[in-house]
């Protein structure tokens, strides 16, 4: 039977019917072949946007979107392949720290890096405000790296599921981001055709986060999962939350800075410190690395520590062609021109931080952009001096903002001003660490983590 044209294929869903798997396959292999415009695809995925899709059609647009390009096979190596994911929140960069460390302890992490989105920062952003740095890599560059140091980073190109590359430049500026089918299929495309063996998603809930609530993060999770295991991937998300920055650092090259201080042990920032035990440990149970989390956060502790995973992460930046000198003394040759700080306007306990609006404020610096050809300035960005929950007096720093001229920071600086609220009360302390989801089920944090 031959396949729906474009025009009813859309209206086949815009009337919330449900697709055949061959039509979704040639629908996007039409598109990716330059057959099917991009009108006709962002009609679709507005389509989708509103009907939602069925958990077969999800698999199917996964499949179809992963055979766009090629897969990589890791056929020498003998240790677990892994990798880490998450949904995008501001101040993240645990990839940049428990990828070296998991490569230190034997597991092989091929990583599939992203650029930032809104106000959501990305890894590919961050390696590349490390002079040198290069992101993009053939794949039989990418595959010798693994093997020989267990460890790359590099970002999404024309060969691994282009598809996703495009569909999501037009979701990006056609206000169809947030839907569940349309995340589930352009994460786990790349992830699956990295050729890895085992994954743990970082769901990120709350307002610095795509789901802003725990039930959307929890069908988020849930959907991951099961598409992962459906791939046959030992897979396990986690549901933490992104109410506040993660860290200290929001912004490239200062993310960085805190990524190999943390690497160094010079610093460890309460909630990077837990969230990237509770996603390493979560990931290495399991794919059976170990029997039980605590096992595995004694592992990850000491590979900090020992300096390995430092000596980890520099073997890869090197092999990228980073300079290894910034990295030493964390001097980069470009200075932000301008500098400015946020002080407390009254004394109290800061009662929120609002992850997405001090994202926003680092788009305002150009840490991020807002428009898909913009230029990021790599050592633009936010230092938080307090964080939610701390007391301050008027006139304490609470932030610094960076940038290339005054008129930028002052911008971000009103921003920032409107994310923070001073109370005279503690704020209810939600757990970072919410829920884990398995393919057996969905627990709270704290029994999976005691199990
Ligand atoms: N990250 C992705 O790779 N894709 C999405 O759709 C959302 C977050």
């Amino acid at each position: 039977m031959p396949n729906l044209s474009p025009y009813h294929f859309i209206t086949e869903k815009q009337s919330g019917r449900e697709h055949l798997a061959a039509d979704i396959a040639a629908f996007i292999d039409g598109f990716v072949k330059g057959r099917i415009p991009d009108y006709q695809m962002t009609a679709w995925m507005m389509a989708v946007y509103f009907k939602g899709m069925t958990s077969s059609e999800t698999l199917a647009l996964t499949e179809a979107m992963l055979r766009s390009g090629e897969t990589v096979t890791h056929d020498s190596l003998l240790n677990p392949i892994v990798d880490k994911h998450s949904t995008g929140g501001v101040g993240d960069k645990i990839t940049l720290i428990l990828a070296p460390m998991l490569a230190a302890l034997g597991l092989a992490v091929p990583t599939i890096t992203g650029r930032g989105l809104a106000f959501t920062g990305g890894t590919t952003d961050k390696f590349n405000s490390i002079p040198g740095f290069r992101s993009e890599m053939n794949l039989d560059d990418f595959k010798h790296q693994v093997a020989d140091i267990g460890l790359a980073f590099v970002s999404q190109s024309s060969s691994l599921a282009p598809a996703d590359g495009r569909m999501y430049a037009l979701r990006d500026v056609t206000g169809t981001v947030q839907s569940l089918p349309l995340i589930i299929s352009s994460i786990l495309c790349k992830k699956i055709a990295e050729g890895i063996q085992g994954i743990v998603f970082d769901v990120k809930c709350g307002s610095g986060a795509f789901m802003d609530r725990v039930p959307y993060a929890r069908q988020l999770a849930e959907g991951l999962v099961h598409v992962g295991t459906s791939y046959g991937l030992d897979s396990v998300a986690v549901i933490t939350r992104m109410d506040t920055p993660l860290g200290l650092a929001v912004g490239n090259w200062l993310e960085v800075i805190e990524s190999v201080r943390y690497l160094r042990a010079e610093t460890t920032p309460p909630d990077l410190h837990e969230l990237t035990l509770s996603l390493g440990s979560a990931l290495m149970q399991q794919v059976g690395a170990v029997k039980h989390a605590n096992e595995a956060r004694a592992k990850l502790e000491q590979v900090r520590d020992s300096g390995h995973a430092w000596e980890r992460f520099q073997s890869a930046v090197e092999r990228q062609g980073g300079d290894l000198r910034t990295l030493d003394t964390l001097e980069h040759p470009l200075k932000p021109q301008c500098k400015s700080g946020l002080e407390a306007p009254k004394d109290g306990i800061i009662h929120a931080m609002d992850a997405r609006e001090i994202g926003f404020a680092a788009v305002d610096l150009h840490a991020g952009r807002r428009r898909v050809d913009d230029e990021i300035d790599p050592t633009a960005g936010i230092v938080l001096h307090r964080k939610t929950g701390d007391r301050v007096t008027k006139g304490d720093l609470i932030l610094e903002v960076q940038a290339a001229d005054q008129e930028l920071c002052d911008q971000a600086l009103q921003r920032a001003r409107s994310a923070i609220t001073i109370k005279e009360h503690q704020p209810t302390a939600d757990p970072l660490i919410v829920e884990v989801v398995t393919p057996e089920g969905t627990m709270p944090a704290a029994q999976y983590f005691s199990a």
